[in-house]
């Protein structure tokens, strides 16, 4: 999935993300009113997400339970309509930072009524260039106003120089870039006041200068940077097809006992590879698979992504219906002891 596909579904504009100067726009519906929020609690996991810094004491967070959807542009008017079971949305933030109009109206009007989480697509965790400190004032205050109670991106760098190459890019999975990925995710949540979590990308081709496999990389990222793992299952299968690995061992080799959410997605074969376009139903492995992570984590949030040749909202629903159904037939049979002690022992 790419990090220019990522930002132009939903952009308010239809174009890429602008620069910002850290501000909100001006609120035209007087904030967003949390009374009548709903406070889902988190089901019981290993990782509570408190390894880095905590929401402030002050702010009431909205959790995200069961299976949520995202929110996309092509929804907006579905959604206010929608009465069905919708769960929780995620967004991506670079298209309301800064930005105002319909999209941030849209977000507000969803935000009284379901939690909102934010997964960002341009950070950059793993780059070079320093992360950008307007931005994240922005950021802040946008996740602020939602109540997020954490915030996600993508374990990978995307830009070089200030150049932007728009697309997610696998990091070296080397010693220094483990030590140069964790320094910035604590100054990440540090700047965000709240815990963040990184996802496992799909990749396919391996960057120069490795010493590690990919699971042993992301554990000692997430355990250095004591955060938490967007585990993307999706991404597990997509990676283990294209580099010949069996995907359960794929899965039990990342750091689950991080596990602070899970993507699923569907993805499209073409030729010798299957690409993670995020624009058709999951076929039944990573069905299969998804229900295996979640024996493993325990009922974590689940965020259903399509993103490409997007449908009807009931369509989408269709797809998260199916993934709460198994949502809540793991969360009724799981207990703490089901989980794994390490990634390496899962
Ligand atoms: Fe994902």
């Amino acid at each position: 999935m790419s990090h220019a596909d990522l930002v132009h579904r939903g952009l308010p504009h239809g174009g890429l993300p602008q620069r910002h100067d850290g501000r909100l726009p001006q609120r035209h519906d007087g904030g967003l009113s949390h009374g009548r929020l709903p406070h889902g609690r988190l089901p019981h996991r290993r990782y509570d997400g408190r390894g880095l810094i905590q929401p402030r004491s002050s702010m009431t967070t909205t959790q995200p339970t069961g299976v949520g959807i995202g929110l996309r542009r092509e929804h907006f008017a579905a959604i206010e309509q929608c009465e069905r079971r919708v769960g929780w949305l995620e967004i991506i933030p670079e298209n309301y930072v800064a930005h105002g109009g319909h999209a941030l109206a849209n977000l507000r009007w969803c935000a009284e009524r379901w939690p909102v989480v934010a997964h960002g697509v341009s950070l950059s965790v793993g780059g070079p260039d320093p992360l950008d400190e307007d931005y994240l004032v922005g950021l802040r205050r946008l996740l602020d106003e939602l109540r997020a109670p954490f915030y996600t991106d993508h374990l990978c760098y995307a830009t070089i120089g200030g150049v932007n190459f728009y697309d997610l890019l696998p990091l070296p999975f080397s010693e220094e870039a483990v030590h140069h990925t964790a320094a910035r995710i604590r100054q990440l949540a540090d700047r965000l006041e709240r815990p963040v979590a990184v996802e496992n990308i799909s990749y396919y081709a391996t960057m120069p200068g490795g010493t590690m496999s990919e699971g042993q990389f992301v554990s000692a990222v997430v355990e250095e940077a004591d955060c938490g793992l967007l585990l993307d299952v999706n991404n597990v299968y997509v990676n283990a097809q294209n580099h010949r690995e069996d995907p359960r061992a794929s899965l039990a080799a990342l750091p689950l006992h991080r596990t602070m959410q899970i993507h699923i997605a569907g993805h499209v074969k073409e030729g010798e590879r299957i690409i993670d376009n995020h624009g058709r139903p999951l076929i039944e492995p990573v069905w299969a698979l998804y229900e295996q992570a979640l024996q493993a984590v325990g009922p974590v949030p689940t965020l259903l992504e399509w993103d490409t040749d997007i449908p009807a909202l009931d369509r989408v629903l269709d797809e998260a219906d199916r993934a709460q159904a198994i949502w809540e037939r793991v969360a009724s049979s799981w207990s703490p002891s089901h989980a794994p002690r390490t990634a390496r022992s899962a």
